[in-house]
Parts: C-alpha cells; structure tokens; sequence
C-alpha cells in the first residue's frame, strides 16, 4: 500500500452548469455511464493509492457517503470533510492537515478525467518521488482558463499564472497535484488572491522558490478533459462512450481497478456485480471475472 495520500477536491459552485448544478454538486453528475467523481477517484486508485479524502461542501457530503460508502467495498478508505465555501483549490491542504498528517499527498481535482496508455505508470512514478511536487502541463487550445506555465529553452520553469489574459505559453497545469509532506504547511502561508482564493498556484510558486518544483509535460497521447462547462462535459460523455464502445472495456471503473489491483477477491467483485445486476455496469463487472 502506497503510504502517499490521496485528496478528490469535490466542492465548488458548478457556476457554469447551472441549472444542472442547482441543487446538486457538479461531480456528481453523470459522464456517460458513471458519476463524474469515479473518474479522478479513478486516478487516484490507479496511482496506488488507497487512504482518500474526499472535499465538498456541507450540503453535498452526504450524498457522496451514500454513493461511496468508507470506499471499503473497493479495497479502499474514504474519509470526508467539509469545505464550506470555495475558497480555493490550496485550502484542501488546510482542511486535509489532520488527515495528511505530514505525509506526501496527491490532490486531483473532481472535475478532471484522464486516459491514455501508461497513465498508471506516469502516475507511479511521479508518486515515487518523494521531495519537491511534480505536476503535468499539457498543452491546450485556450489556456487562459488554466494555470499556465512558462518554460524557459532548457526546459526550466519560469513562471506559472493563474487564468492569464495574456498566456505565456499553450501550457495549461491539469487537476492533479503531487506534493511532499510540507504542503499542508506552504498552504498556511498562501495569501488570498485578488479573487479572493487560495490559489494552488500560489503553493507551486513556492515550491518553485525552495527550487523543488518538477513540471512534467501529459504529452499528446494522453486525454485531459475537464467537464465544467455544458459543451465540455458532452463531450467527455462521447468521448468515454466512443471507447467503451469500440473496446468493450470501461474508462475509469472502480471496481475493476481494485480487482485488478489485487485490492478485492474474485468474490468481492462477483458480489458488487450481482447488486448491479440490471445495469450494463454491472453486467461489465460480471463479464471481468469470466473473461479474464
Ligand atoms: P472550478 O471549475 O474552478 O470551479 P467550480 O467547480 O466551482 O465551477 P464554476 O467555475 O463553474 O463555478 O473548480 C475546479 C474543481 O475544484 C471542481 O471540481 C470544484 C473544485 N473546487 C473545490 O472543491 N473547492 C474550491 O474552493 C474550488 C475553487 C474548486
């Protein structure tokens, strides 16, 4: 078991898909046949890692206990707490604190979907590293709405902007943050921004001070979707139905990544798909056990 922690940042307004996230937490909404958060609850577990803390405001909460459970029926613990007002993505390391307890944590963003061909591995091995945080830029067609980064020619960093007017650069940082044990502490020293946010930003840009920052680049193989906006989140819907449909095998299931992980027998797996039973997920899950 990986001794690495993981944090699935579960809260804000959902702004930009209101009505749809009115009365109901924007990462529980479906993308194609799952709920949103399966996906980055999904990276995480592909990571290895298995201690959770899930982040969402006090009215969505319970729901994502219904739906989740301890995480035990996957091999996992999940553990919740409350953010009551978004007041930024760094504040998951305040919140966290009791939780992370001085150890190295990844924090991937509720909203976020990855996929591509070594994903597990690319993820291990920035888990492996111990000191300093490591985080992926990806290039991006309108990078204004992201954290952007700015490489000098040797590839160094030399400066990360939060949602800049003018871009620096097509680099966009994705949801998924992996730092060592100080972040809970960097985060007590982050000031609000302008917006009045604890920019994650803000707690890279530290990191880049001690000289401990890593950007690695998601190269073009990989899939990043984000699913804020209306349009966006149709299109990771057929984006997640096209492969599937092609493949036969399911993007970002729980269940099978626990299986596969050795973190439930083959009866533990048999049993969620009986419960399941009516739905083509479950029948997925039934037709893992006999095809592998
Ligand atoms: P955003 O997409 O920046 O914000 P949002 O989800 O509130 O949406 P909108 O802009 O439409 O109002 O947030 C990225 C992810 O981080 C998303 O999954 C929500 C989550 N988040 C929190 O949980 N707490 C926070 O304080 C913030 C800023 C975001």
């Amino acid at each position: 078991m990986s001794s690495r922690k993981g944090i699935i940042l579960a809260g804000g307004a959902g702004s930009r898909l209101y009505p749809c996230t009115y009365a109901l937490s924007k990462q529980l909404l479906p993308i194609y046949d799952k709920p949103m958060v399966y996906y980055p609850l999904s990276t995480l577990m592909l990571s290895g890692i298995q201690d959770i803390l899930l982040i969402s405001t006090p009215r969505d909460l319970p729901m994502y206990e219904s739906l989740l459970g301890d995480g035990s029926k996957w091999g996992i613990s999940i553990r919740y707490a409350e953010q009551p007002k978004p007041e930024g993505l760094a504040q998951a390391f305040l919140i966290g604190r009791e939780f992370l307890a001085g150890k190295p944590s990844t924090l991937v963003l509720g909203d976020n979907v990855f996929y591509g061909h070594g994903l597990s591995n690319l993820l291990q091995t920035a888990g492996d590293t111990r000191n300093g945080a490591t985080v992926f830029a990806y290039r991006v067609s309108d990078p204004g709405r992201y954290g952007v980064v700015e490489f000098a020619q040797s590839g160094k960093v030399v400066s990360i902007e939060e949602k800049p007017a003018v871009p620096k650069s097509n680099y966009a940082l994705v949801g998924l943050y992996y730092f060592d044990g100080n972040a809970s502490d960097y985060a007590s020293e982050v000031k609000p921004s302008a917006r009045g946010e604890l920019e994650i930003t803000s707690l890279m840009e530290r990191y880049l001070q001690e000289g401990e920052l890593q950007v690695k680049t998601m190269g073009r193989g990989y899939a990043w979707l984000d699913t804020g906006t209306p349009e966006s989140l149709v299109e990771a819907a057929q984006f997640v139905h096209s492969l599937e449909k092609r493949q036969g095998l399911k993007i970002s299931c729980p269940e099978e990544i626990a299986w596969r992980n050795d973190w439930i027998s083959d009866e533990a797996l048999s049993k969620l798909a009986q419960e399941r039973a009516n739905s083509d997920y479950g029948r997925y899950l039934a037709t893992l056990l006999s095809s592998d």
